[in-house]
């Protein structure tokens, strides 16, 4: 049975002429303790996608299981406990608060679960201290570097002892060494049973994941199966055509890699849809917005 389940999940944003169809009918079954990686260009879904996982928004339509539960049968009480204690998310943009030490931003999340102080710090500091930043506990953020900040912030993602971590271009900031800590950091999560969704533009970091998905105009057009410390080979066909030398060169690469989309009709790999298909898929749809209130 999977932990994720995702059957004709449809996103729209906006009304009308100006509708965005952010995700197109995506069907996604996710096991336990699989680390998947996400690819695919700018504004092709993915973040809309780890949001309506992680329960921090609502599909237009289809329907999402989160262990075999119809997440959208769940009382908002329910849904907000649901992320708070199984999702842990780390994002791109560092998100501690900066008027709060390391230490009290890692605890922060128990505040709200009502554990009690001692107890919270206790858990927070031991956190700290898996993620290498044990000396750092007492300093403010402006005082930790990126790659400390997003320890942290793992650190703080993990305080729930969450069963799954969304982690949205969690190097997109960092240097190639704190990335690789942060990623050894996700990868030993894993080891240890826990399910990891990744975004990512470094066709690099997909060695990590034994599960690469690739998506496309919201809708995920290559799903690939691969051997842990192994790069996919679409992947590694994008990282020979376009060798890293910067986050642009990421973002280039992964544009590339939609055209050389192996297509079953032998056709090259679908383009940006025509502004026709565009319409048919808003016409398809009936438009509300459900963002969520209970974030
Ligand atoms: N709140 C919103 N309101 C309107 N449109 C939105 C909203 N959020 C996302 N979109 C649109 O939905 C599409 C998918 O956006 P999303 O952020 O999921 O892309 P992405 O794959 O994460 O891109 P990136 O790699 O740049 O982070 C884009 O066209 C975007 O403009
Ligand atoms: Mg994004």
């Amino acid at each position: 049975m999977p932990i994720i389940s995702l059957k004709d999940v449809s996103k729209l944003y906006g009304f009308g002429d100006a509708t965005t169809v952010a995700l197109d009918e995506v069907n996604l079954d996710i096991e336990a303790g699989e680390f998947v990686a996400v690819m695919g260009p700018s504004g092709s879904g993915k973040t809309t996608l780890m949001n309506i996982i992680g329960l921090l928004d609502r599909p237009t339509h289809g329907q999402y299981k989160l262990s075999n539960r119809a997440v959208e049968k769940l009382r908002p009480g329910q849904r907000a406990k649901a992320r708070r204690d199984r999702i842990g998310f780390v994002f791109q943009s560092f998100n501690l608060l900066p008027k709060l030490n390391v230490l009290d931003n890692v605890a922060l999340p128990l505040v709200y679960r009502g554990v009690r102080p001692v107890k919270r710090l206790k858990r927070a500091a031991d956190l700290l201290e898996r993620v290498g930043l044990e000396d750092r506990q007492y300093f403010m953020p402006n005082a930790l570097s990126g790659g400390q900040i997003q320890r942290a912030a793992i650190a703080r993602a993990l305080v729930n002892d969450p069963q799954i971590i969304i982690a949205d271009e969690p190097t997109g900031n960092l240097d190639s060494i704190s990335s690789l800590v942060v990623m050894e950091l996700l990868s030993e999560l894993n080891k240890t049973g826990n399910t990891v969704l990744m975004v990512t533009h470094n066709p690099e970091l997909t060695r990590y994941a034994d599960r690469a998905v690739y998506m496309h105009d919201g809708a995920i057009v290559h799903d690939q199966k691969t051997a842990k410390g192994q790069i996919p080979q679409l992947a590694k066909k994008t990282m020979q055509l376009f060798p890293r030398r910067s986050e642009e060169d990421d973002l280039a690469g992964v544009s590339a890699m939609m055209e050389l989309l192996p297509q079953k009709d032998g056709s090259k790999a679908k383009k940006t849809k025509s502004k026709k298909a565009k319409k048919k898929s808003r016409v398809k749809h009936k438009v509300k917005s459900t963002k969520d209130k209970d974030v």
